[in-house]
């Protein structure tokens, strides 16, 4: 059982059942009723707000454990979506297959980071949409969540430099209060981004 197993292993929600407030504030920029891929979904509550919404959602995570605390939430808030365990290193997406992919929090070593948004261009449809919020280095001054390693924690100009190709429709590194279960709370340092490849 590996951390994320563990910190999932409790009844509780570790970052609660409502969505990320980035996410629910901007999800309508998806187009309608599309294909959303969402990655490192741990425990369904992004999963179970696009589902809510009318889009065809696949939850992926590494951690087993996380994700069948998500298929129970998909069922105690009547949506359905679907689950996948995967390893992200060295993920390979279907080319043109989403209409969205969701990053919340998917905290990866820079390396692994780079090479997955190189394939989140690909995985996307064009017009497909990117939306990921993450901590920035400053985050671990703050000291409200998330990881403590500062490779694990992204820039907008490495964002940026990663999905070069894609058309930024928002980019931010801002500080906001994050109130999410357990795991998050706070004021922090973070940075937003929603982009889309060309049609
Ligand atoms: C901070 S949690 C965020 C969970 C979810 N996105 C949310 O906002 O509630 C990070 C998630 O990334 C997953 N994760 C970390 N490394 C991963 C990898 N290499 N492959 C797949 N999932 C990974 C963890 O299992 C964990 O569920």
């Amino acid at each position: 059982m590996n951390l994320w197993d563990e910190r999932y292993a409790s009844a509780a929600y570790y970052y609660g059942t409502e969505p990320n407030d980035f996410l629910r504030d901007h999800a309508k920029v998806i187009p309608p009723g599309g294909t959303v891929l969402c990655l490192g979904e741990g425990e369904g509550r992004n999963a179970a707000f696009l589902a809510g919404r009318g889009y065809d959602v696949v939850a992926l995570d590494q951690s087993p454990v996380g994700l069948e605390k998500a298929a129970r939430l998909a069922k105690a808030k009547s949506v359905r979506f679907q689950t996948t365990v995967a390893n992200l290193d060295g993920y390979r997406f279907e080319p043109n297959r989403w209409d969205g992919i969701v990053s919340i929090w998917c905290h990866l070593p820079s390396a692994m980071r780079s090479s997955l948004h190189r394939q989140v261009i690909v995985g996307l449809k064009p017009g497909g949409i990117f939306l990921l919020e993450a901590y920035t280095r400053e985050q671990i001054r703050y000291g409200t969540g998330g990881p403590k390693d500062v490779d694990l924690l992204p820039s907008l100009a490495e964002l940026r430099r990663d999905l070069d190709g894609m058309e930024t429709l928002d980019g931010t590194e801002r500080e906001r209060i994050v109130q999410e279960g357990a795991g998050h709370g706070g004021l922090s340092a973070v940075v937003q981004l929603i982009a889309r490849r060309p049609a």
